[in-house]
């Protein structure tokens, strides 16, 4: 995946978007030779579409379907076609709490990423934060990954440490955990706009993160 013109990512999240923000920050500012063509939710009202609306870039909430954990295939469908039409290069997951499987990764083939709060393969799954605080691991973090087909199991891109103090709670934890994810997807998605990553099977190559 290497672009001399800016990647144009399309980035799916159901929440307050703060991911989103520090990638259209990095951006901003030429860190990433990228551009944002475009923001979906599933989640009506989603923070994340006021913070693209404020930086006049194109969003929308897509229905996601009958089911609670993933698209129904009528909302799949729908997403393609909006990530088609505004001719994403990268889906990038900031967020993004459902499961996507078949048709969408067929669409975006090794053109999926997903940042994940703990350094997998420790804590898939929900609130991982809280998983890492109550099993009393002493060093936690965030993962960005390849999004295969199963849950957080895609090939590792880039990892960062967050320690876990005495004093943590499952919020205070989460946060320190955000501040790391922020640096870290930039990151990545700058080292995939410069094609930097090459990928062969589990392994990836030619990112390497500050630990901390
Ligand atoms: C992030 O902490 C991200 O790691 C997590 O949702 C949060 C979204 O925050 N994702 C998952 O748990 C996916 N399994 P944001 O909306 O502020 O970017």
């Amino acid at each position: 995946m290497s672009h001399a013109s800016p990647l144009r990512l399309g980035v799916l999240g159901s929440g307050k978007g703060s991911n989103f923000c520090a990638i259209a920050d990095a951006i901003a500012v030429g860190s990433v030779n990228a551009e944002v063509a475009l923001v979906l939710t599933d989640v009506a009202g989603a923070g994340i579409l006021g913070h693209a609306e404020s930086r006049r870039i194109p969003s929308r909430f897509l229905e996601p379907g009958k089911f609670r954990t993933k698209l129904d295939e009528a909302a799949e469908a729908a997403y393609v076609a909006a990530l088609v039409e505004a001719r994403v290069d990268l889906v990038v997951l900031a967020g993004f709490m459902r499961i996507l499987k078949g048709e969408f990764l067929r669409a975006f083939e090794g053109r999926v990423i997903n940042i994940h709060p703990s350094l997998l393969p420790s804590f898939p799954g929900l609130e991982a934060w809280k998983q890492a605080l109550d099993y009393g691991v002493k060093i936690t973090g965030c993962t960005v990954h390849f999004v295969d087909q199963g849950i957080d199991t895609g090939a590792i891109i880039g990892q960062r440490a967050v320690p876990v103090l005495d004093a943590d709670t499952a919020a205070s934890l989460h946060e320190r955990i955000q501040l790391a994810e922020r640096v870290l997807y930039p990151e990545v998605v700058a080292a995939l706009a410069r094609g930097e990553v090459q990928s062969r099977g589990r392994q990836t190559r030619g990112f390497m993160a500050a630990p901390w």
